[in-house]
């Protein structure tokens, strides 16, 4: 008898057909849906006011206040306009994977208790060490949380092979345009403010090697000990990507982990040749949250020696089974924070079997031909100033001063179609405010493009009405 918690398999099935009802209804509407919509969220957030309830209410009605008060306000990440900050895609293929690991709920913590599911997502951690180009033997990686968990992972595995506990003296080097989440793990980690060193960028917002040779001498002459570099491929304000190869050099002369930062496309030719030295990392965060559409919930780091990370995180513990690593079967309570956790590899397995990384490298080629057309067409209009044509799926651009570039901004949102976000980047006359444009959704088509090019003329001819917006 099922207890009162509990699902029957018939009142699952019934539950699984009226949430697959309800997500149906959503996916036809929401990837048509405005991009940002700011109204409603405050009376949705009203209604969640009263205290916990005693008792139960009915499915049909809750998964209806989700699914149409609680999602809709905000930013449609949904849609293939979301253009704005990095943009993922939400595939519904992991969302299955999710539904299957959350109803099994086999433990992925230690290899013995799910084996299977374990050599899964061994398996997926493989593919990515390949595709990435890091040597079959000896590598590995953990799934995250995101992108910001793996790096912190990847840090504490620097830290302890190369500081031990002695991590007053350490310097890690970043770049301004490293994203946060790296000197957010510094701070976590417990490095000290003075060990985050910030590297000088060229005149593209790149890191200079050569910079980052002094600064590693002036650590040393600072009586600090260089530890870590974590360079770029592919920075979250303007997409700049790093001279991976000849940081690469750096770090091998000067003994330094190199984590490299955001590397999704490396899973297609051109996205490799971009990177070209990534393979010579010594740990890669990539997103796939962001750049293989996964829904929001999974990073991955992946390391050149997955030895590594079981020295930052194994504890003996008096109840576990002493700890596995074998090649195909690894502890994943051992390299890394988690000791619980989901069969979080499912996510990206299940979509890698059923669809085939064919498609996943063509849906990221398509983004990098939407990002180079919308280059091209933006470059014509009038009014408009851009930067660098993308190194892969982002550029940034102004339209006169900050304010002004703001006021476009926000038109192009007013009207709901796309989605940009701004960023303050360092420039030739101080620090500039520059819209982004980011294409890297799942559901962006040329058509997204269109109504971007069409969005953008008309708020310009808005702000100046001899700019003329396209002809229809
Ligand atoms: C380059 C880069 N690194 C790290 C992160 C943080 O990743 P997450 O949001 O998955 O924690 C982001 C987020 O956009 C990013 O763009």
């Amino acid at each position: 008898m099922t207890g009162p918690l509990d699902s029957s398999p018939e009142g699952l099935r019934e539950d699984l057909r009226l949430v697959g009802e309800k997500l149906a209804q959503a996916l036809t509407v929401l990837p048509e849906a405005p991009v940002a919509r700011t109204a409603g969220a405050r009376r949705a957030a009203r209604r969640l006011g009263g205290p916990l309830p005693e008792r139960g209410a009915p499915l049909r009605g809750l998964v209806a206040e989700l699914i149409d008060q609680l999602a809709p306000p905000g930013i449609n990440t949904s849609s293939g306009g979301y253009l704005g900050f990095i943009p993922g895609g939400g595939l519904p293929d992991a969302a299955l994977a999710d539904l299957i690991a959350g109803v099994l709920n086999r433990f992925t913590g230690i290899a013995l208790a799910a084996p299977g599911l374990v050599a899964a997502e061994v398996q997926v951690l493989r593919w990515l060490c390949a595709e990435l180009g890091l040597p079959a033997d000896g590598s590995g990686g953990l799934l995250t949380s995101g992108g910001s968990l793996a790096t912190l992972t990847a840090l504490a595995a620097a830290r302890e092979r190369h500081l031990g506990e002695d991590i007053a003296a350490g310097a890690l080097f970043v770049a301004d345009q490293t994203h946060h989440s790296a000197r957010k793990a510094a701070r976590l980690l417990g490095l000290p403010a003075r060990a985050v060193v910030a590297v000088a960028q060229d005149a593209a917002l790149r890191m200079r090697p050569d910079a980052l040779r002094a600064a590693v001498a002036d650590a040393r002459a600072r009586g600090q000990r260089p530890f870590c570099l974590i360079s770029t491929a592919g920075s979250t304000a303007t997409g700049a990507v790093d001279p991976l190869r000849d940081l690469a050099d750096v770090c091998q002369d000067e003994g330094l982990w190199h984590h490299v930062d955001g590397a999704c496309f490396a899973l297609t030719a051109r996205g490799r040749a971009a990177l070209d030295g990534l393979s010579r990392a010594d740990s890669i965060t990539l997103d796939p949250h962001k750049g293989l559409f996964l829904p929001y919930g999974t990073g991955a780091l992946v390391v050149r020696d997955r030895a590594a990370l079981r020295a930052a995180f194994a504890e003996p513990s008096s109840y576990l089974p002493t700890p596995a690593d074998a090649e195909d079967l690894w502890d994943f309570a051992d390299m890394g924070p988690e000791l619980s956790r989901p069969a979080r590899g499912l996510r990206l397995w299940l979509p890698l079997r059923r669809r085939g990384a064919g498609a996943f490298r063509a849906a990221l080629d398509e983004k990098l031909d939407l990002a180079a057309l919308a280059w091209e067409r933006l470059s014509a209009v009038p009014g408009l100033q851009l930067g660098p044509p993308p190194a892969l799926s982002l550029f940034t651009f102004t339209a006169g001063d900050e304010p002004r570039t703001r006021r476009v901004l926000s038109r192009v949102n007013a009207r709901g179609r796309v989605f940009l976000t701004g960023a303050t980047v360092p420039g030739p006359a101080g620090p500039t405010f520059v819209g982004r444009v980011c294409v890297l959704h799942l559901r962006t088509t040329a058509a997204h493009i269109d109504a971007l090019e069409a969005d953008l003329r008309a708020a310009l001819a808005e702000e100046a009405p001899d700019v003329r917006p396209a002809e229809p």
